[in-house]
């Protein structure tokens, strides 16, 4: 039994120092392709405790995500499909959403330069440091999470205080910030929306100020060797309020439902929209936050910037977010208790992705 034991001190170490020596080259999963790695490293490679292991869980390749299309629906048939796709799926797909193409395209262009770009710049910007409008780095939760992302990304802090230009990498500067203005005016439209499929008046959720944060995580998921041991993100659901997410054409994104994992397939021109676990809390489980994951894929790189309407790189936002009163009857007592949005944050940090559910920790027994 001695020896076991020495072999996991030994297993944890070598997992450690593997970590540090990547991070240390500052140049992410990207860095690790150019170098023209055939095999997956270690720190990435997924175990059978690892949670939804491969095999593990079947495909649903019937059941579809929900599609949505604003331009072409009435005002009540809109707010009522999306009410069902958030209590069912907490996913749907948007189209007519009013986003110019151009600014999409741009804005994937950008960040794929910005990944593919100068190596210096990227050292530069490389940090774990949540102070700064824009940084780069590879698995935010690198050494919390037991398997490493097949990712990298670059996050750039957009609300409620832009950016100066010169804090963003010049490759995406103004493609991001004009993406940003469209998605900012999309999330303004979403949350009317979402508060009449709540049954509250339209504003409801912007004055709880559910859209005052505006996160842009710009993600690069490099081809890979090994796609069956890796994983480009594992299961996770989202922190913030809501998340409206971009991706390519490679896909690989799929979200958890009816105990099965469904392809989230790349529609040209669509926005993957979901809700979060703080909507979900505040919606008194309504509506809800819906696991997803990224897994590897051989083609790419896939590029995809998932925006996430949260104030969690600000720790100045002191207001409490506990279930909506409206929400609230004899019959539908509070199940969460209340909570700052930066305290929520620093406890889903803490625990890395891979399917360990942060609202739990948050409901009343
Ligand atoms: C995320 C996420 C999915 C993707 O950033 O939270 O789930 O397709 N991204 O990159
Ligand atoms: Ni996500």
């Amino acid at each position: 039994m001695a020896g076991a034991g020495a072999s996991i001190a030994d297993d944890f170490y070598d997992r450690l120092a593997d970590l540090k020596a990547f991070d240390a080259t500052k140049s992410g999963v990207q860095g690790l392709v150019t170098r023209r790695a055939s095999e997956v490293p270690r720190i990435f490679q997924r175990t059978s405790e690892h949670q939804h292991a491969p095999g593990r869980i079947e495909m649903d390749h019937q059941a579809a995500v929900p599609v949505i299309d604003l331009a072409g629906s009435q005002r009540e048939e809109a707010v009522a499909e999306i009410r069902r796709a958030c209590q069912e799926w907490g996913f749907f797909q948007l189209v007519g959403h009013g986003v110019p193409p151009g600014a999409m395209e741009n804005a994937l262009v950008g960040v794929r330069a910005f990944h593919e770009g100068d190596p210096e710049v990227k050292a530069a910007l490389y940090s774990r440091d949540g102070g700064r409008a824009a940084k780069y780095s590879s698995n935010f939760d690198l050494y919390a999470s037991r398997v490493a992302n097949w990712r990298d990304t670059l996050t750039c802090r957009m609300l409620p205080d832009p950016p100066k230009p010169e804090e963003l990498p010049q490759s995406c500067r103004e493609a991001l910030f004009e993406y940003s203005k469209h998605i900012g005016n999309l999330g303004h439209t979403l949350f009317e929306l979402l508060s009449e499929a709540l049954g509250l008046n339209p504003a409801h959720l912007e004055e709880m100020k559910c859209n005052q944060g505006q996160i842009l995580f710009c993600h690069y998921y490099p081809p890979c060797p090994e796609p069956e041991v890796a994983i480009g993100t594992s299961a996770h659901s989202d922190s913030g309020f809501l998340t409206v997410l971009l991706q390519d054409h490679i896909g690989g994104l799929q979200v958890f439902h009816n105990d099965k994992w469904v392809e989230v397939p790349p529609i040209p021109g669509a926005l993957v929209i979901n809700i979060a676990d703080l909507l979900q809390l505040i919606s008194n489980d309504r509506f809800k936050s819906v696991e997803h994951r990224v897994v590897a894929k051989r083609e790419g790189p896939r590029i995809s910037i998932a925006c996430f309407f949260s104030t969690h790189f600000h720790p100045c936002s002191t207001r409490l977010y506990g279930p909506i009163k409206e929400l609230i009857s004899e019959e539908n007592p509070p199940l969460y208790k209340e909570t700052m949005v930066i305290d929520y944050v620093a406890y889903y940090y803490s625990r890395g992705l891979d399917g360990k559910s942060t609202i739990s920790h948050f409901r009343l027994s």
